[in-house]
């Protein structure tokens, strides 16, 4: 597998105006440079991602969300290919935004998936839970995390074959981590933790080679103060950022701080 770092920017339903975006792409695009060991991958919403000169791009094109079929009538949605079309080669698959707003199902997410494989787009697949894990009288670990990791991941990824496993990119995203839920932070120590439960899942799913191989991200109010954190202490293959994101100063502090811990910089 390629082992660069990926840095992912969600920037959800901002900004307002064309004008906005085509500035913070600009500024973005002017202070990262391309490199083979850290890919930056801009998800902007769906309206912005036209009209770009990709080779002058230091960033990837990726979509927030696709539809699980690849065209016909289905009013409002945008197929895989029409992103693929567009120079995308990521989207995001799963947030849970999209689960809690708009009802995605484990079973849509799956379908979502392996319509993005179909196209031939890398699925960026969130995965995360609600709630903080909670402890019992005895100070023992409910097992919260584990059980809802568990359980989404089995079936996002049910009926995908080894061959095509490792174009999936996993980022954990605890829900009350994300800083629109006003979330406490969640430490590199259960970043850790997390990224190594998906890795025992994915090995019994699949093979111990495929679970090294495939890219395990973190997201969940990424700063540039943390961010580092993630990848070194934690082990996590990359970032997904979200608020940071629409901070173009952040944000490229952000990517200049993996530059930094890079090793093969
Ligand atoms: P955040 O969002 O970085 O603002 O917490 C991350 C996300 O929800 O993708």
């Amino acid at each position: 597998m390629d082992k660069k770092t990926l840095i992912i920017a969600n920037w959800k339903c901002n900004p307002l105006t064309r004008k906005e975006a085509e500035h913070l792409l600009k500024v973005i695009n002017g202070g990262i440079k391309l490199t083979k060991d850290i890919e930056v991958v801009i998800c902007p919403p769906y309206i912005y991602l036209s009209g770009f000169n990709l080779k002058t791009l230091n960033f990837i094109l990726g979509a927030q969300d696709c539809h699980w079929e690849q065209k016909g009538a289905f009013t409002g949605e945008v197929s895989p290919l029409m992103l693929k079309d567009l120079g995308c080669q990521y989207v995001i698959v799963g947030h849970s935004e999209r689960r809690r707003y708009f009802g995605e199902t484990d079973e849509i997410i799956n379908k979502k998936i392996k319509a993005a494989l179909k196209a031939r787009l890398k699925p960026i697949f969130c995965l995360g839970e609600e709630t903080k894990d909670t402890f019992d009288s005895e100070g023992k670990q409910l097992n919260e995390m584990n059980l809802i990791v568990q359980e989404q991941l089995e079936k996002a990824v049910a009926g995908i074959s080894s061959n095509r496993i490792n174009d999936v990119i996993i980022v954990y995203e605890p829900v009350w981590a994300i800083s629109s839920n006003n979330g406490v932070s969640c430490s590199s120590d259960e970043a850790m933790q997390a990224r190594l439960f998906i890795k025992k899942i994915l090995s019994k799913l699949y093979s111990r080679r495929l679970a090294e191989e495939i890219k395990i991200l973190y997201g969940g109010s990424v700063t540039a103060k943390n961010s580092s954190d993630y990848i070194k202490k934690a082990g996590m293959n990359g970032l997904l950022v979200g608020g940071a994101s629409l901070n173009a100063s952040e944000f490229i502090r952000i990517v200049k701080g993996v530059y930094e811990i890079s090793p093969r910089f």
